[in-house]
């Protein structure tokens, strides 16, 4: 084919960062994308529904002139509420995001022990009110065995409130596909880099801290096992990017995150082609997760692609420092035509 037109391309899992990164990074998500989810951990974590609702306002006169929706997420921490999950529900915010404390970027104020009797009543209220659960499930013991040892607190959960909506966010290990085959609440979401690279792409040669993320690159078995949940458009998978912008001088530090905004769409487009299956990608991209997360739009979107070459950049700029783009200075079959 050559060429395919997406509707309404949704990226179910994104760090857009506040202040001058968000300004640099916002558009290659708002132009082509419908909606996105967009994760609190921001560096004061957004804890309260209050906090939620100033994010959003930044985000919205920040995008406004675009057809896009930020779908915002509530922080789970120690101090949350019932009363806080009234005032969520009130003010249309209906996704939890539970982080293990210390497990990434931001997540300080993350939850101690998931299994503690307040927390799980208070999913207990939130499966009542119909939140969905989005979950960062890795544990505190070695790095590559962090998402299988979290199968157990998933099951549980999973197990405790059955309707509930689990997300396990960026899958990144093939143990846990049995878990969306288990039990009917638990979903998954799939990210460009978990899918198309392993552990060697980030200390196979010269170490590449761009590739370094949380949970971290696995096998390669992994990662075809992944890629096949996503060229198959499996019901309980969605696409998440979980595009996680650090300028070039923190990643240098160490920061985990890669940043692949700008090249989602070219990027899945040329994957699915690559493997004959582009007839699945636009239940990939967007189907599968307007049933998970039961979405709606008032307009939609149209993202033309064609296949002609794009040449990936290497790096945005900010004016806090550049941000290098996955797989800058390669050149992807397909490019954006038209979005309308
Ligand atoms: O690599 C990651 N970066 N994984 C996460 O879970 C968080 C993200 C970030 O916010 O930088
Ligand atoms: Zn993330």
């Amino acid at each position: 084919m050559d060429s395919i037109t997406l509707k309404n391309p949704l990226d179910m899992h994104l760090h857009l960062r506040e202040g001058e990164l968000l300004k640099a990074v916002l558009p290659y998500t708002t132009k082509p994308f419908s909606l996105a989810l967009v994760m609190p951990n921001l560096k004061k974590p957004l804890i309260h529904t209050s906090l939620v609702e100033s994010y959003e306002k930044e985000i919205l006169s920040l995008s406004k002139e675009e057809n896009f929706t930020p779908l915002m997420s509530l922080y789970i921490s120690s101090e949350l509420s019932k009363e806080d999950l009234d005032s969520a529900q009130k003010k249309g915010i209906k996704i939890l995001k539970l982080y293990p404390k210390g497990a990434t970027t931001n997540s300080s104020l993350g939850v101690g022990d998931v299994l503690d009797s307040k927390l799980l009543e208070l999913l207990g209220y939130a499966e009542t009110k119909g939140f969905i659960l989005s979950i960062h499930g890795e544990s505190s013991g070695f790095s590559m065995d962090r998402e299988y040892e979290f199968a157990s607190v998933f099951k549980e959960l999973a197990k405790s409130f059955p309707n509930l909506k689990i997300i396990i966010e960026h899958m990144s290990d093939k143990r846990s596909i049995k878990l969306l085959e288990e039990y009917k609440n638990i979903y998954a979401t799939l990210t460009p880099h978990h899918i198309s690279m392993t552990l060697d792409d980030v200390i196979g040669g010269m170490l590449n801290p761009h590739h370094f993320c949380k949970p971290v690159l696995k096998t390669k078995a992994d990662k075809d096992a992944l890629l096949e949940l996503a060229l198959s458009a499996n019901a309980k998978v969605s696409f998440g990017s979980d595009s996680a912008p650090h300028t070039i001088e923190s990643k240098l530090k160490g920061a985990a995150g890669i940043f692949n905004a700008p090249i989602i769409l070219p990027f899945l487009t040329s994957l699915f082609a690559k493997h004959n299956k582009l007839e699945n990608l636009q239940s990939f991209i967007s189907d599968n997760a307007v049933r998970i997360y039961n979405l709606s739009f008032a307009k939609d979107k149209f993202v033309t692609l064609e296949k002609k070459d794009y040449q990936v950049p290497d790096f945005i700029t900010s004016s806090l420092g550049d941000i290098k783009v996955l797989f800058g200075g390669d050149t992807l079959e397909y490019r954006i035509k038209a979005i309308s």
